[in-house]
Order: structure tokens, then sequence, then C-alpha cells
């Protein structure tokens, strides 16, 4: 099982990404912060269908947390993830430092508005910021054909694709659809934080986001059903429920009926916040 290429340079991932398209492969790329799970992997399988090469950034990037957040606790292992990028057959995984991305002086922040308005932001108002400025400096960083963003954050693979349609960027965004555990819980790195009674609740989420997407799509009322959604998801053992919402599902304004819909939630248990979002669908 051969190991991916391990580069900590832009040169040298500028240098490797030359060398393919002299032989006229293409690429695709998928950002990471590590602490790899099946989720993750699916995105590397998608990209080496998609393309010749796949690239897989590690990087845990600091200008999305808030200083509350939990950026120093936040799961690195690196050698752990570079075994599974080997099974998986990612060809290379750029793993830069903090020191590279955001230099001293670094001074520049892009804002996304669109997509980015609501739901994470109300209660993460720089995550989206942080999210945009380093995405849009890896795929300047790798120009990768084709990036893979799973569902599993939905909002977020909404303003990437507004990030590249507004600037141009010359790289088609592929959403993937999310990994669940065998009982329905969306992968995640935070699920390491949970403790076995919260992994009982969190796998209640999954649940009542489905029966209420379901509920919607047979037509009960919005405001109802997600407040209905809260309180079951409050009576499961959440400690707080930030927000259920419907949203349209390209560009997340208020879901109206005659559109394509999309459930989002966002919870806490303990000291740790879920999300997780349902496709509203008529069938
Ligand atoms: P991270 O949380 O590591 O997720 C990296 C990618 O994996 C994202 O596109 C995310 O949606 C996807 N992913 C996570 N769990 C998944 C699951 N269960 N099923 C399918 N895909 C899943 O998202 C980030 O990192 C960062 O914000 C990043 C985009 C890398 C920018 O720093």
């Amino acid at each position: 099982m051969s190991q991916p290429i391990v580069v900590e340079s832009v040169a040298a991932l500028r240098a490797q990404v030359r060398d393919w398209r002299r032989d006229g492969l293409s690429i695709a790329m998928v950002p990471t912060m590590g602490a790899l799970h099946e989720g993750h992997i699916s995105l590397v399988r998608v990209a080496l269908e998609k393309a010749d090469r796949c690239v897989v950034s590690i990087f845990v990037n600091p200008a999305q947390f808030a200083p509350a957040e939990d950026l120093d606790k936040y799961p690195r292992q690196l050698a752990r993830d570079l075994d599974l990028l080997a099974e998986a057959k990612a060809n290379l995984a750029f793993t830069p430092t903090v020191g590279d991305m955001y230099p001293a002086g670094f001074a520049t922040r892009i804002s996304v508005g669109g997509p980015s308005s609501g739901l994470e932001s109300d209660f993460r108002p720089t995550f989206f910021d942080g999210v945009a400025t380093v995405v849009a400096k890896l795929l300047l960083q790798a120009t990768p054909d084709r990036a893979i963003f799973g569902e599993k954050d939905y909002q977020q693979l909404c303003v990437v694709r507004q990030l590249c349609r507004d600037l141009d960027l010359p790289v088609d965004i592929i959403g993937a659809p999310t990994v669940r555990d065998r009982h329905g819980l969306a992968m995640s790195s935070r699920n390491a934080y949970l403790s076995e009674t919260e992994l009982k609740i969190a796998r209640q989420f999954n649940v009542i986001l489905r029966e209420t997407a379901v509920a919607l799509a047979d037509g009960a009322d919005q405001a109802v059903a997600t407040a209905a959604a809260s309180r079951a998801l409050a009576t499961a053992g959440f400690d707080k429920i930030d927000y259920v919402e419907a949203r349209e599902s390209l560009t997340l304004a208020p879901w109206r009926r005659d559109r394509d819909g999309r459930l989002l939630a966002a919870a806490w248990l303990g000291k740790t916040r879920l999300i997780d979002n349902m496709e509203i669908s008529s069938t």
C-alpha cells in the first residue's frame, strides 16, 4: 500500500500538480481538517471517480474557530490520517503549517454573503469568513479541476459554491452525500468528544430530523413542525438547540413548498455541538 506523497509547502504542491498536468492528468481536491473518518474517505473515493489524481489537504484552520471554540482540542492524528489516505489511494496529502498559511502580516478576509446568512452564522458569526478565506487559498494553491465537499456541512457547501461562482475560481464544486454510522448518526470528527450516554442521544438527531423532513414533505406547517423537532431534540436529551430550519436547497433562502427543500439543524450535547441536515423530498 503506497503512502500518499506528503508535502508541506505550496511550492512543492505546485511542482507536483505541474508534473501531473504535464502528463495530461486531471486533479480533484478534498479539503479537510484531518481526524479523518469514513465521511472524509467517501470524498476521496468521489474525487478518484471524477479525476486521475486526488489531493487531500489536512489543515486545522484557526481562522474558522472563534476564541471560545475547540481549536486547541480539535483532534490531530496525522500518522493515522496518512494510513487511511494510503488505503483510499489518495495521491497527495498537503499539510501546510499555520505560519505558512497565515504568515505575519496576513490581512485578507473573504466574506461571502447569500447562503452564509443565518443558520450557522447566527451562532458562529466569523465561521464562514474563515472557511471562505482558507478554501479560496487552498483552491488557488492546488488549482484542482474539481473539489469535493460533503453535504454533511450543507451550508458550507452552498457558501463554497457561491465563493467559486462569485470569484470565477475555475474549479467545479461537487457535493457528496453524508456518510452515517449504522444508527444514522452523521460521521464527524467531533463525535470523538461524545461520552457513551451522549452518543445514544446523538443517534436520535437524524431520526428526529428525518421524521420532520417527512412531515414537511407531507404538508405539515413549517413553524409547527420545526418547533416540534426542537422539542423532540430537547426531550431526547440535547442540552441546547441552536436551530431547526427549513431552507431552499440551492440558495438557502426560506423554504417555499414549490422548491426543493433542506432541513438543517444544530444542537448541543454537553460541550459538543452537532450539525446535521436532511433533504425534504416529496417522494
Ligand atoms: P472537515 O470538518 O474536516 O470536513 C472536510 C470535508 O469532509 C467537508 O467537505 C465535510 O463536509 C466532509 N464531511 C465531514 N463529515 C462527513 C460525512 N459524515 N459525510 C460526508 N462528508 C463529510 O469542513 C471542514 O473540514 C473545513 O471547514 C474545511 C472545508 C476543510 C475548511 O477548513
